[in-house]
């Protein structure tokens, strides 16, 4: 049974795809450009080697995860280092490594059971990152991301922060918009017992809950740079995401200018 599924490969949906040939565009504006063929092969190769099985959460337990959130590292800081940027593409990396990641469910379901499953989970995307990264990055480099994504869960000042705060901002991407109001099933495992329509009232609620609390405790700048990235990125969002969202937010987001 190994034996077959680790021959398998995770194949990527067509959005996926394009999604990460626009990610590679914006990648040119972001590193030197003798520099982007290494970043271009890393991402190529993780795209492939990462393990088709396992995804809890489809919009987080996949190499787009890391993606999203080197895109919002770019947008929130466009001079970044190579260390932030591979640090934001690698930092929950162990959730794409299928039987080799860190389960909560394996910890005790209490604070203490949380911060030994989070503190876990940063050492080993670290240690299965960093891997990858051998024999196309040099050492030093390797070290400061090692550390960067060791770090990732805590925070902290300078560009651990901007990794942080790019964490927190995941939920507004369009994989996980996408997820939240069109996908999750609210009721139960499976949505058992609601109609159709009931289904789609729910993930209303629900999505509005989720953008209420995300939103809640956001500084007047983050909301700024919350509206401007949903701006940025509206053409990704489904139309019932758009128009909850600039409802939700207060904002106008508008699709023809
Ligand atoms: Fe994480
Ligand atoms: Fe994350």
């Amino acid at each position: 049974m190994r034996a077959l599924r680790s021959a398998e490969q995770y194949e990527m949906t067509g959005e996926e795809e394009r999604n990460v040939q626009r990610f590679l565009e914006e990648l040119k504006g972001a590193v030197l450009p003798e520099r982007y063929p290494v970043f271009e092969t890393l991402i190529k190769h993780l795209c492939v080697v990462q393990d088709p099985y396992n995804k809890e959460y489809p919009h987080i337990d996949n190499v787009i995860h890391g993606i999203e959130v080197a895109r919002l590292c770019m947008m929130k800081r466009p001079e970044l280092s190579e260390v932030l940027l591979l640090g934001a593409i690698g930092h929950d990396w162990d959730r794409a490594c299928g039987e080799r990641r860190i389960k909560s469910a394996d910890y005790p379901n209490t604070e203490e059971g949380y911060r030994q499953y989070k503190e876990k989970h940063a050492r080993n995307s670290a240690d299965l990152f960093c891997a990858e990264l051998r024999g196309g990055f040099d050492d030093e480099l390797i070290a400061g991301v090692y550390d960067m994504i060791l770090n990732h869960e805590i925070g902290g000042e300078g560009e651990a922060g901007v990794l942080d705060f790019a964490d927190g901002m995941n939920f507004f991407t369009h994989s996980a918009t996408d997820y939240f109001r069109h996908r999750r099933m609210y009721a139960g495992e499976n949505g058992n017992g609601l109609s159709p329509e009931q289904l789609e009232e729910e993930r209303k609620k629900g999505f509005a809950t989720k953008v209420i609390f995300m939103t809640d405790t956001m500084s007047a700048e983050e909301l700024d740079f919350l509206r401007a990235y949903v701006q940025k990125n509206r053409d990704r969002l489904t139309s019932v995401v758009r128009e909850e969202l600039a409802d939700l937010l207060g904002c106008d987001i508008s699709m023809s200018d």
